[in-house]
């Protein structure tokens, strides 16, 4: 059989978090490449919408699992819903935050942001690559974030779960390097989604946001290029991103400290 040109036509790529923001758009950008799509998050009218959505404009299959990524169960189910079926690609996208200093949130907000953010990331991954290093065909997306390279006081856990992401994924794309399988971490600045709202923290940080469509964008061409493990999306997220090389630790996380204030 000849491999198709493209790296997403005619694949079937698994998005979690796919009922709005950055997951939506994604797996948006996946079908119109020709991709099929299985949509995963808790809203099932919201996939249902996506779902519809796709099928109508790129006349690719869209399925709809909905499960609750932050509990064990909801993982085992997406895990096992697709068992014995194909999952060429995997975007682990699903991801909470919780403004306010750590303190003060409450334990289950601290639990739910490290069962969703990493755990569950960390179980999809591991339940769908394996497959995909067999068939040496296509790969794995996570999103990160520029939370991932320093501290963020004011979303500690958060941050510390995005820095759990980025080098996770940076260690299995040099563990899978030359196996033909992508792995990508995909770090996005703010972006204008419901992200800061359901964080509690709508006002912050709103100026300069990038559209989940420009996010969504960047992260496809970059798992198509598979060129390195880490992609920043927008030229002065990438100047953010990198700014902890040249900045003492204690100064890098003062000005963190503003950044996730600021309005
Ligand atoms: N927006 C930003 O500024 C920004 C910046 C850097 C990185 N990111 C990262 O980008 C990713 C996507 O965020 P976004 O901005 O698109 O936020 P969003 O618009 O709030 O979307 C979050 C998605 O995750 C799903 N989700 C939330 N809790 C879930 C759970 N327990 N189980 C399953 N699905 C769940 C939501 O659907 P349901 O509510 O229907 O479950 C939704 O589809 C996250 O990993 C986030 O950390 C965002």
């Amino acid at each position: 059989m000849t491999p198709p040109k493209h790296p997403f036509r005619s694949r079937r790529a698994l998005v979690t978090g796919a009922s709005g923001g950055i997951g939506e758009a994604i797996a948006v950008g996946l079908a119109r490449a020709g991709s099929d799509v299985v949509l995963v998050a808790r809203s099932a009218d919201a996939l249902e919408a996506v779902a519809a959505r796709i099928r109508r404009d790129h006349r690719v299959r869209a399925e709809v699992v909905v499960a609750d990524l932050a509990t064990d169960a909801g993982v085992d189910h997406v895990i096992d819903t697709m068992r014995g079926t194909r999952v060429d690609i995997l975007v682990a996208n699903a991801g909470v935050a919780a403004m306010g200093d750590f303190v003060d949130a409450t334990d289950e907000r601290n639990r739910t942001q490290i069962a969703l953010n990493t755990t569950a990331l960390t179980r999809m991954v591991h339940a769908f690559l394996p497959a995909m290093l067999e068939r040496r065909v296509g790969g794995v997306m996570t999103i990160a974030s520029t939370a991932s390279f320093q501290p963020t006081p004011g979303m500690a856990v958060y941050g510390a779960t995005k820095a759990f992401v980025l080098s996770f994924t940076e260690a299995v794309w040099q563990e899978t390097l030359g196996s033909g399988v992508r792995v990508l971490a995909l770090c996005p600045g703010p972006t204008e989604t419901g992200f800061f709202d359901a964080a509690g923290g709508g006002d912050v940080m709103t100026s300069g946001r990038q559209t989940a469509d420009q996010v969504a964008a960047v992260g496809l061409h970059a798992f198509a290029r598979a060129g390195g493990p880490t992609v920043v999306s927008g030229l002065g997220n990438t100047v953010i991103a990198n700014a902890h090389r040249f900045v003492p630790r204690a100064l890098m996380a003062r000005l963190s400290a503003k950044v996730t204030a600021e309005h």
